[in-house]
């Protein structure tokens, strides 16, 4: 089998055999096929896309380059949620202990944040003493004694996409359906949960803005679940304008914790439960996920999962900024709309966010609106607080905010967020 000849295929727009797909994942992975060669490859992909069978098979020998965990011991329904990302999206906090309360068990390997939107492992490690970094055994007696943990994605799970999204990074090549469908569905088909639920975010914060390329992100992931097994459904949600109040770490988990307890924001609130519907109805349970926010039992499992995470559940030990700045309202009116990527950049700038896989980043550091879309203000009326840890940040994150609250005349109507469901 020759490299060369793959690459010539696809640029031509052919597509590739069986052979020529597993060739190229195990000897990219096992670092036989040089670097030039794969970037080279994925371009032409990136270009000419894939067809539902050779997507298939590309995606197989992604998850058979590692382990797939074993979740047979488990005796209840698993079901996972996967988010392609934005500001504020800290549901998977939230969500987890909500589904676990009704019955689910929801094994959680999550991703670090990269660029403007944020990372469900850093959130958490807000939390003093949270270990995201657990070894299988340890994760499956949690997720039996609990119902819910959420961990970081060990070396070996699906470790082709981990070269590959690693290469995509650096070389243009990120922005493909197929290769984001077949990189996020690989990592979440070796986890091996029964069932999915994948949030597929368009608007200004989310990875693919328009709603259209969103939708066939869905579709494809929903093809690829199913045809492994996996029940999958998914829905297009809006991420035009930030989820929630606040974007940063420390100030995430707060929010999520005020949501388990009852006093989360809106948006926050309609969307984790239209999420847990999702994953009950996919486990085939009958319960409000509502009634567990009422009776106290998913703040609980909350305080269970952090505990058996090493982590301290009580709120008050979350790092919080001293040094706490406004941003004004550059004019009065109504607030037609809140801009998600600017706010998410000022997040990032303030050190809630990194620029390179090994940067670290701030628990402290975040934004909170003050105001937002719908809302009334004065000119000069704070309307954003800055949460600092490093002062000679702050500049750089205010201008990330020039223009990101538009303000009008006549108050806007109301949000929608979830813009379709697809699925069976
Ligand atoms: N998240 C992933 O895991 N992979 C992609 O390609 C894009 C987002």
């Amino acid at each position: 089998m020759d490299t060369v000849d793959i690459i010539r295929s696809k640029r031509d727009g052919a597509a590739l055999t069986k052979q020529q797909i597993r060739f190229f994942i195990e000897s990219y992975t096992a670092g036989d096929t040089p670097d030039y060669q794969a970037s080279a490859l994925l371009m032409a992909i990136l270009w000419r896309g894939m067809i539902k069978d050779e997507l298939a098979e590309w995606t197989a020998a992604m998850i058979e380059s590692g382990e797939r965990i074993d979740l047979s011991t488990i005796t209840a329904p698993t079901v996972d949620k996967h988010s392609t990302g934005g500001v504020g999206d800290k549901l998977s906090l939230p969500l987890a202990p909500i589904v676990a309360a009704c019955g689910i068990v929801d094994p959680m390997l999550s991703g670090r944040g990269l660029g403007h939107t944020g990372g469900t492992l850093d959130k958490l490690e807000a939390i003093p003493g949270f270990e995201v970094n657990i070894d299988n055994d340890r994760f499956l007696q949690i997720l039996s004694e609990v119902g819910c943990a959420i961990v970081s994605a060990g070396e070996n799970l699906a470790p082709a996409d981990r070269k590959l999204y690693a290469l995509r990074d650096v070389t243009a090549t990120v922005e493909s359906i197929p290769l984001i469908a077949s990189s996020i569905m690989s990592k979440k088909i070796a986890e091996g949960t029964d069932a999915l639920v994948l949030d597929v975010k368009f608007g200004s914060g989310a990875f693919l803005p328009d709603p259209d390329m969103g939708r066939r992100l869905a579709e494809t992931m929903v093809e690829l679940g199913e045809a492994h097994g996996v029940r999958t459904s998914a829905l297009l949600t809006d991420m035009d304008q930030p989820l929630g109040m606040a974007a940063g770490n420390g100030v995430e988990v707060t929010e999520s914790i005020e949501t388990l307890k009852g006093n989360g924001p809106d948006d926050i609130v309609e969307l984790t439960l239209e999420l847990a519907r999702e994953m009950l109805a996919l486990a085939g349970i009958d319960k409000d996920p509502a009634s567990v926010i009422a009776d106290g039992s998913a703040l609980q499992k909350w305080n269970e999962m952090v505990i058996a995470q090493g982590g301290d559940p009580d709120p008050a030990a979350i790092p919080r900024a001293t040094d706490i700045r406004t941003f004004d309202a550059p004019g009065s009116g109504f607030i037609t709309r809140v801009d998600a990527r600017k706010v998410g950049i000022a997040a990032w700038r303030l050190g809630a966010g990194r620029s390179r896989k090994e940067d670290p980043v701030s628990p402290i550091a975040g934004t909170v609106l003050l105001k937002r879309a719908g809302d009334e203000v004065r000119a000069g009326e704070p309307i954003l607080e800055l949460h600092v840890d490093d002062p000679g940040r702050v500049d750089h994150a205010l201008d990330a905010l020039q223009g990101a609250f538009e303000i009008g005349d006549a108050e806007p109507g109301p949000r929608k967020l979830v813009l379709e469901r697809i699925g069976s």
